[in-house]
């Protein structure tokens, strides 16, 4: 068995998110989690990541970060998500304590020996306000997995992915900054869909994760734009591109956004790969391999080595 790679986590959980996390914890070291808003406000990404702790019986500190994009408004995806985060869900308050270190200083710390692992599930908020903090950052971050973007179109403006629209210039900031990354966006997570058979199989495994998450995925389902085939489960590709490459063909590349508040904000551009650029864009996904690994890590979040 080989060891899993170390990872931070950095998400808005979010329905996806919490499919991420669950993974996470499934198929890696999970070092800590950082909470950004993004689907919902700050205080329910945060309280939502410290109950999916106690409900996955793990311990991985909860650092609270941004409440708000870095120059513009933010703006919530609650109705696909639900008003919590979690779909019906009034999450309940946790035993789980959220960390004294906030989200950026988390990240620092983490990435102090160099050669981190961070994987990304929300606008990019608190990376970019870590490389404000220090610019050296890239040096010491090996990889960045990042959900986000697409080649083909957006889910919040025709252009423009919910992540990348909501903090562009932290996108941008982050593209800029020299780290190494991929880019898992709609183009990629538009092949991962899930319904009804996989609710089907977390209520038939009936563990006391599956039943939840369930909940999560109908509620999904049901609000989200894709009705018939199932839901894109966007976030779980970022984490399982990292663990599982295998599932997973991406493209070198130089992908730059645009900050202007026009109908181009956040879009991603994908041009021919640069010296000195390390950008990758993920294209294509073993989609019936991918949703087994999610449906597993939902039904058992316990660590597989
Ligand atoms: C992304 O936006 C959020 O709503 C999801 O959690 C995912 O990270 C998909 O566009
Ligand atoms: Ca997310």
């Amino acid at each position: 068995m080989t060891t899993p790679p170390r990872i931070l986590l950095d998400c808005d959980p979010g329905i996806d998110d919490a499919f991420a996390l669950l993974c996470a914890l499934r198929f890696t070291e999970l070092a800590a989690i950082t909470t950004v808003s993004g689907n919902v406000s700050i205080n329910n990404t945060t309280r939502n990541a410290r109950y999916l702790m106690d409900l996955a019986g793990a311990d991985v500190p909860v650092h609270r970060g941004a409440s708000a994009p870095l120059l513009v408004e933010g703006v919530a995806a609650d109705e696909i998500h639900g008003s919590s985060g979690l779909g019906n869900l009034a999450t309940p308050d946790s035993e789980h304590p959220e960390s004294g270190l906030d989200a950026v200083d988390a990240i620092l710390q983490y990435c102090a020996d160099g050669d981190a692992t961070v994987v990304a599930t929300g606008p990019l908020t608190n990376i970019a306000r870590a490389l404000q903090k220090d610019p050296s950052l890239p040096e010491r971050i090996s990889h960045l997995y990042w959900m986000g973007g697409g080649t083909e179109g957006g889910n919040v403006t025709d252009r423009a992915e919910f992540n990348a629209w909501v903090d562009p210039h932290a996108l941008d900031i982050t593209l800029r900054s020299g780290i190494s990354l991929t880019m898992f966006g709609l183009n990629l997570t538009h092949q991962v869909l899930m319904g009804q058979p996989e609710i089907d199989a977390l209520r038939a495994a009936r563990t006391s994760t599956s039943s939840v998450l369930a909940d999560f995925l109908e509620f999904y389902r049901e609000n989200g734009a894709l009705h018939v085939e199932g839901q894109p489960m966007h976030d779980p590709c970022a984490l399982l591109g990292l663990t599982h490459p295998d599932l997973f063909e991406t493209t070198k590349s130089h992908i730059v956004t645009s900050t202007i508040d026009d109908e181009d904000r956040g879009r991603t551009f994908v041009h021919e790969p640069q010296t000195n650029v390390e950008h990758y864009v993920a294209v294509r996904a073993d989609a019936p391999r991918v949703i087994d690994l999610i449906v597993q890590a939902a039904i058992n979040p316990t660590p597989v080595a």
